[in-house]
C-alpha cells in the first residue's frame, strides 16, 4: 500500500510480515563474470547459487501466505474426486464467476488444449500482443497470431494509460480480409507481458466483446495477470475509482467465453487452469485433459496447489495482493526516470522494463541490445534479469532473424519477496552500468537451439566486452 511521509514522497510499504527467509549471497564481481561466461552470456542458464536478487522473472517465485501454506496441508490427496478440486471449483465461481474449471500444470498447458480444441491449420488468432509459448503452440498447430495492437503500444516513452489495448479498426479489418470462419479465436491478455505489463481498459474490451458477438467470434481471455490489470483499471480508467478490484476482475471475466490463466503469477502457486461457463467447450477441452495433464479433479498438479490455487485466487482480489507488484514497479521505474534511465512509461505490472534501444543506442538489433544489457545488469549487481526483444523471437521459415518490435530488458518483481531496500540497491547499480554503457557491446550466438532459442541458446560477448566491464567495476566499486 502506498503510504505518504511527511516528508510528501510516497512509498509502496509492505503489508505482510516475513516470517520465513532464505539465504542469499552477493558473488564478487569476478565470481559473476566467471558464471555468467559459464551460462553463454544467457542468464536462463545461470544458477540461483550465483544470484543475488532473481529478477528473471515473477513465476513460480512469489511468496505464498500463511493461509496457503496451511490449505496445502490439508488438501485431499485422490486421483479422482478430490475435495480440493471442489474448492477451487468454488473459488473459480465466487472470484471469476465460471462454472467449469479445468486445472492444468501450467498456462502453457492451457494454450495447448486450446489450439488443439479450437484452432485448424491456416487459422488466424488476433491479439492485443503475443506471448512467447502462446505463439509457439499456435504456430505448432499451423495457425498464425495477428498483433492489433494500437501504435502507441511500441511508444516506450508514452502517458496512455492502456497500451495493452486491441486496435478496434485493425480487428474489423482482420474480420473483413480473413473472414469470421478463417478466425479461430480472439484473445485478449491482460496486462500485456511483452508489452511491458501493459494493462487493457474494459472500454476496449467491451468493445472487442461487442465485435466478437456481431461476427460470431469466440473470446478468450488470457488472465495470468488479470488481478494487475483490474487494479490498474481501478486506478487509471474514469469510473472505476469506487469499485473495488473483485468487482472489476468478475467483470472482465464476465466478458470472456474463455478463460485461461498461469496460475503461477497472480495466485503465487505453480499450475494454471482452463474456466468457462460453455459447457460444450468445457466437455471438448475434458476429453482432452486425461490424455496430456491428468485426471479432471487434479489436471496434473500436485493437490497441495489446487488447493492453495483456490485460497490464492480469492487473496488475488485484495487491493495490496493485486498492487504488490504494481506499486514496487511504479516505484522502481520512478526512481530510474529520476536517475535518466530509460525504463518503459507508463510503469505497469509484473516488472520494471528497462529500453534496451535507448539504454545502449550503440548496439543494433542484430547483436541483440536487450541481451547484452540482460547480461551486464547481472554483471554490475547480481541481479538476474530477462532478455525480451530479438533474442526471445525465434528466425522465421527460412531461417532469417525476426527483429523484435521492442527491445526490453524485463526486471520482474516477484511478489512479496523483495524489499524497498533491495530495489535502492538495483537502481542504484543500473544507474551506475548506465552511467558506463558505452563499454557494453553486443552479443552474438554461439548455439543456438531452433525453437524458442532463448531458453537454451548460448551466445559470446563481443570484443570481450564482460572483462572491460567488470575491470571498470572494480576500479570504481570493488568486488561488490
Ligand atoms: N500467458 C502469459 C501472459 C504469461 O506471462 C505466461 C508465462 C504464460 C501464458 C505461460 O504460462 O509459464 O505457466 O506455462 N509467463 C512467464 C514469464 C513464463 O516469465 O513471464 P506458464
Amino acid at each position: 500500500m502506498n503510504i505518504r511521509l511527511a516528508s510528501g514522497k510516497e512509498i509502496p510499504v509492505e503489508m505482510h510480515k516475513v516470517r520465513i527467509v532464505q539465504k542469499i549471497h552477493l558473488r564478487s564481481v569476478d565470481e559473476r563474470r566467471r558464471a555468467l561466461e559459464e551460462a553463454g552470456y544467457n542468464t536462463f542458464l545461470l544458477r540461483t547459487r550465483d544470484i543475488f536478487l532473481d529478477m528473471l522473472t515473477d513465476s513460480g517465485v512469489n511468496a505464498m501466505s500463511d493461509n496457503q501454506l496451511a490449505g496445502m496441508m490439508v488438501a485431499d490427496d485422490a486421483y479422482a474426486g478430490g475435495e480440493s478440486y471442489y474448492r477451487l471449483v468454488d473459488a473459480v465461481k465466487d472470484v471469476l464467476g465460471y462454472r467449469f474449471v479445468l486445472p492444468v500444470h501450467q498456462g502453457r498447458a492451457a494454450e495447448h488444449l486450446i489450439d488443439k480444441v479450437f484452432l485448424k491449420p491456416g487459422q488466424v488468432v488476433p491479439t492485443n500482443y503475443h506471448f512467447t509459448t502462446t505463439r509457439a503452440h499456435i504456430e505448432i498447430l499451423g495457425g498464425t497470431m495477428l498483433e492489433i495492437y494500437a501504435d502507441e503500444a511500441l511508444n516506450t516513452q508514452s502517458t496512455h494509460p492502456f497500451k495493452g489495448n486491441i486496435d478496434l479498426n485493425k480487428l474489423n479489418d482482420v474480420i473483413k480480409r480473413y473472414g469470421p470462419e478463417k478466425i479461430a479465436y480472439v484473445r485478449m491478455e491482460a496486462t500485456t507481458n511483452l508489452l511491458g505489463g501493459q494493462p487493457f481498459s474494459l472500454e476496449n474490451m467491451r468493445a472487442v466483446r461487442e465485435i466478437c458477438d456481431r461476427h460470431k467470434l469466440l473470446f478468450v481471455l488470457d488472465g495470468s495477470l488479470v488481478s494487475e490489470n483490474a487494479y490498474l483499471i481501478k486506478q487509471r480508467e474514469p469510473g472505476y475509482a469506487h469499485k473495488g478490484v473483485a468487482e472489476i476482475i468478475k467483470e472482465m471475466c464476465s466478458l470472456a467465453d474463455i478463460y485461461y490463466m498461469s496460475a503461477r503469477k497472480n495466485t503465487s502457486v505453480r499450475g494454471g487452469m482452463i474456466a468457462t461457463n460453455n459447457e460444450k467447450f468445457y466437455l471438448q477441452l475434458r476429453d482432452w485433459l486425461p490424455v496430456y495433464e491428468g485426471f479432471l479433479t487434479y489436471g496434473g498438479m500436485s493437490v497441495k496447489e489446487v488447493e492453495a490455487m483456490a485460497i490464492g485466487l480469492r487473496e488475488m482480489t485484495a487491493p495490496e495482493v493485486a498492487g504488490c507488484a504494481v506499486e514496487q514497479v511504479k516505484y522502481f521505474a520512478h526512481r530510474l526516470l529520476e536517475n535518466g534511465v530509460p525504463v518503459v512509461t507508463p510503469p505497469g505490472g509484473l516488472a520494471c522494463h528497462l529500453d534496451a534501444r535507448r539504454f545502449l543506442p550503440h548496439i543494433p538489433q542484430t547483436q541483440y541490445p536487450a541481451g547484452a544489457l540482460s547480461a551486464a545488469v547481472y554483471l554490475s549487481s547480481g541481479i538476474r534479469t530477462m532478455e525480451r526483444g530479438t533474442i526471445s523471437t525465434d528466425r522465421d521459415k527460412d531461417g532469417k532473424e525476426i527483429l523484435a518490435d521492442l527491445e526490453l530488458t524485463r526486471i520482474a518483481v516477484p511478489r512479496r519477496v523483495y524489499t524497498i531496500s533491495h530495489i535502492e540497491y538495483a537502481v542504484d547499480r543500473i544507474t551506475w552500468l548506465y552511467q558506463h554503457r558505452d563499454l557494453v557491446k553486443g552479443l552474438k550466438f554461439v548455439e543456438e537451439p531452433p525453437v524458442l532459442r532463448f531458453f537454451f541458446g548460448k551466445l559470446a560477448a563481443l570484443e570481450d566486452w564482460g572483462k572491460t566491464l567488470s575491470e571498470a567495476f572494480k576500479k570504481e566499486l570493488g568486488d561488490y
